[in-house]
């Protein structure tokens, strides 16, 4: 069976956004939709049993809004920038069954979903592609997939939850050979300082079972410590809790919006945006 997903893999990882965004439009509904996680948590081939025993309790209830909220955020980003550039590449990098380009799509740009090849075979049988968009099996770290993608309308890349898994040396030779090619593109993705990653690694990961995958990646200070890579990194960073969003809708509770403070803050959780610099 085609649909299966391995277990103790960095790609089982994309079991438990997959499984949050579903619960979040559940929980949610005036905050988030996400018609395609909803079909796709029934359509794969995969044992929830862990994430639904504790799908109940307020932590996880608090993990699942934090999703949600960053893939509304990216969203955000990526119809900004196809707003100055509509006929742009929107690349989703380690998409795992996130369907957030199809969200984004203004009937011109070009989409493209990249993960591992086991995960893409997943996603070519529950999300084959449509007009304008391709699948692309691919290790991100190895470069040769820039070679697969058009940006001769510009282009703008996500990557949600995904650099947590990566060597703090591996995303920094991944944006700068990025710099390199795409001059004029944006990058957007999630970070959020260590601390926050270790508990992310004690508390999702091990909640949902999944085992001899590490997380590593953090960032504290965006501007200061990704700018410092290279001079033609453009950073800006918001907070991914309330940094797009004031969270007052009434489906949120007053405990919910104190603890996106302290994700925010004493967390950096963060939506970092990475232009580079255009070249003459
Ligand atoms: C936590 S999941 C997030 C999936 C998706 N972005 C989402 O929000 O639902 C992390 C994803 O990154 C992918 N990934 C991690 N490292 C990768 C690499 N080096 N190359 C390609 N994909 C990678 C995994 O296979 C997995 O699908």
């Amino acid at each position: 069976m085609n649909y299966k997903i391995e277990k103790n893999t960095v790609q089982e990882t994309l079991i438990i956004p997959l499984y949050a965004r579903k619960m979040c439009a559940e929980v949610y509904p005036s905050l988030y939709r996400d018609e395609t996680a909803l079909r796709l948590v029934n359509a794969v081939d995969y044992n929830f049993s862990a994430l639904q025993k504790k799908s109940h309790r307020l932590m996880q209830r608090f993990g699942f809004l934090e999703v949600a909220m960053r893939q509304n955020d990216l969203a955000f980003e990526v119809r900004e920038y196809l707003k100055s550039h509509p006929n742009a590449a929107v690349v989703n990098l380690g998409c795992g069954l996130d369907s957030t380009g199809r969200a984004c799509d203004n009937g011109k740009c070009k989409l493209y979903n990249l993960d591992f090849p086991d995960v893409i075979a997943v996603r070519n049988e529950l999300l084959p592609a449509r007009d304008r968009e391709k699948n692309i099996p691919c290790d991100l770290n190895d470069t040769s997939w820039f070679e697969r993608i058009d940006a001769s309308g510009g282009a703008v890349f996500f990557a949600a939850g995904v650099f947590y898994y990566f060597l703090k040396e591996q995303v920094k030779t991944l944006v700068r050979a990025m710099a390199d090619a795409f001059p004029g593109a944006v990058l957007a993705f999630d970070a959020a300082n260590e601390k926050a990653v270790k508990l992310m690694l004690k508390t999702w990961l091990k909640d949902a079972e999944i085992k001899d995958v590490g997380a590593y990646f953090a960032v504290s200070d965006a501007k200061r410590e990704i700018g410092a890579w290279d001079s033609r990194l453009h950073i800006a960073s918001r907070g991914y809790m309330l940094g797009y969003h004031d969270l007052k809708d009434p489906s949120v509770s007053g405990f919910f919006r104190f603890l996106a403070r302290v994700g925010d803050g004493v967390m950096n959780m963060q939506i970092v945006k990475i232009g580079f610099e255009q070249t003459i």
